[in-house]
């Protein structure tokens, strides 16, 4: 990003709610970044930030290792909000006490104001709903450090050192539960820091417009274009920047939605009016797939497929140096080892992306720093349809891991059928956008059914409805009765091969939300 903005730097501890403190101040318009706590002073001065958060995190103060902050980010003269953790390490820096709070406080608080005048509290209630996860907790606040609010349990819920600027919470101001959390965000940002809130969708064309030019001057990209909105965003911003010289491919494998390819493809050229490669490789990964019926090697099948496809189509666009992804900050967060000290790290398939040996000098991820709900917003303002902006995910092997067994031709047609009315009736009844996914998967198992007069012996459909926020967890979703009275029946009668409907009350974990 442009080192001209104002921003705000987030030092990580690992905590799981840091990417949710980088979305808050990123909604008070203020651009922010995370970092690892351990960046050095140097670096950080480097990034001329108006303002540090600290986050919270796993570890206790008095832990063998636990992690800190280069002590010059005092020096600085900007100001600093300590989050839990954050808060308890500038406490034990100073020469204040943290101890453990006995048992481990999880859940809602009542905030009660103790210096309603302090510019961090600006706009708060007496007393109010906050969200607190801690298992240690400050008993002494360091030496010119002044209590700001409290709680039941915790008499240092907010402390201020008014001369170093310094400002600490015990409780979680990014979490939707802390009522007003997101006031003290931009009480701390736009108040305390300074920022004018300049961050936007329109404002982010405009620098990174500038920094695709920049990158890659008179060079060729290429781009492999999926149809998810990331992957849309990307095209769209790019060739925003440099035209013709990006090429995008789009594959049809032969596991997309039923019409998929051919509505997409009016979308990129008509609408979009992207250079699109398209390739139709669909009957060439079918005929591959004949016989596989273990999930992981599907998977791989249909991967490595597409990494030929993809060369074979690069090889043909001339002097092609760039390739561009639609990389999003999510991704990049849990790819660099910032948050190692988290203590669940995760691991994620849906990382996509080609490998190195395709052979490209560089790559070009202009949505990398941004969050979905952002790339969404920047969808908008570059002129995407709502169906691209407000598409669900879709895994990129398709439907082949919503057929259990062999992915047979036949199979595809009949779960493209299912999926179709899926879709229609979710967008019909306005759930399509309210939930994260909503799909049909075919389970190759035959049951006796009656049909007019007649018994039939067909597959079963699982509906699959999920919440989520990430995909890395997810929770079903009680969809009215009625709406999946309708979606059955449709089913039933109009795809020929299906003969009985089951929905999938299971969350995630313990079950994930493909079945494979
Ligand atoms: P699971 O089934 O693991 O899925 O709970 C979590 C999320 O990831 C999506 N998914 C994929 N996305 N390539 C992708 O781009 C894949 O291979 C892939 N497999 C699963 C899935 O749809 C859900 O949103």
């Amino acid at each position: 990003m442009a080192q001209t903005q104002e921003k705000i730097l987030i030092l990580d501890f690992g905590s799981q709610y840091t990417q949710l403190i980088a979305r808050r101040v990123r909604e008070c318009r203020v651009y922010s970044e995370i970092v690892d706590s351990a960046m050095s002073v140097a670096d950080i001065r480097r990034e001329a930030p108006s303002g540090l958060i600290l986050s919270g995190g796993p570890a206790s103060v008095h832990g063998d290792g636990a992690p800190g902050c280069d002590p010059g980010i005092f020096e600085l003269g900007i100001p600093i909000l300590g989050i839990c953790y954050g808060l308890q390490w500038i406490t034990d820096h100073f020469g204040g006490r943290v101890q453990p709070s006995g048992s481990r406080e999880y859940g809602q608080a009542v905030l009660r104001l103790v210096d309603p005048e302090n510019p961090l509290l600006a706009r708060l209630p007496e007393e109010s709903r906050v969200w607190m996860s801690h298992a240690d907790e400050v008993v002494e606040a360091a030496p010119g450090f002044d209590v700001i609010a409290s709680s039941d349990r915790v008499p240092f819920a907010g402390v201020c050192d008014p001369k170093r600027r310094i400002w600490g919470v015990q409780f979680h101001p990014e979490v939707v539960h802390t009522k007003y959390g997101k006031r003290v965000i931009r009480n701390f940002t736009r108040t305390i820091c300074g920022c004018k809130g300049r961050w936007s969708a329109r404002a982010y064309v405009e620098v990174a417009t500038e920094e695709i030019r920049a990158q890659v001057g008179e060079g060729k990209v290429i781009l492999g274009l999926s149809g998810g909105v990331d992957s849309t965003v990307a095209a769209v911003l790019i060739h925003r920047a440099i035209g013709e010289q990006l090429t995008s491919v789009f594959v049809d494998n032969g596991v997309l939605r039923h019409e998929e390819a051919k509505r997409l493809l009016e979308v990129f050229r008509k609408h979009l009016d992207l250079n699109v490669k398209f390739v139709d490789a669909g009957e060439e990964l079918l005929d591959q797939l004949a016989g596989i019926e273990e999930p992981e090697k599907k998977r791989k099948v249909i991967g490595h497929q597409f990494v030929e496809v993809f060369r074979r189509a690069a090889s043909e666009i001339a002097d092609a140096r760039f390739l561009a992804q639609g990389t999003t900050y999510p991704d990049v967060i849990e790819s660099s080892g910032i948050g190692k000290h988290a203590d669940n790290i995760k691991s994620h398939h849906n990382v996509g992306g080609l490998p190195a040996e395709l052979g490209f000098e560089a790559l070009v991820e202009p949505l990398k720093m941004l969050f979905k709900d952002e790339v969404r917003a920047l969808g908008k303002e570059l002129g995407l349809p709502d169906e691209i902006v407000w598409r669900q995910p879709f895994p990129g092997p398709g439907l082949a891991v919503r057929i259990l067994g062999e992915v047979t031709p036949e199979r595809v047609a009949t779960l493209q059928q299912a999926d179709r009315v899926v879709i229609q009736e979710m967008k019909a009844s306005g759930w399509y956008r309210k939930v994260w996914q909503s799909f049909a998967v075919l389970l190759p198992v035959q049951t006796v059914g009656v049909m007019g007069d007649g018994r039939t012996y067909e597959n079963a459909a699982v509906l699959r409805i999920v919440q989520s926020s990430d995909g890395m967890t997810a929770d079903w979703v009680p969809l009215p009765h009625k709406l999946l009275g309708r979606i059955a029946t449709r089913i039933t009668n109009e795809v020929k091969g299906i003969n009985r409907v089951v929905y999938d009350i299971t969350s995630k974990p313990p079950s994930t939300i493909e079945w494979e």
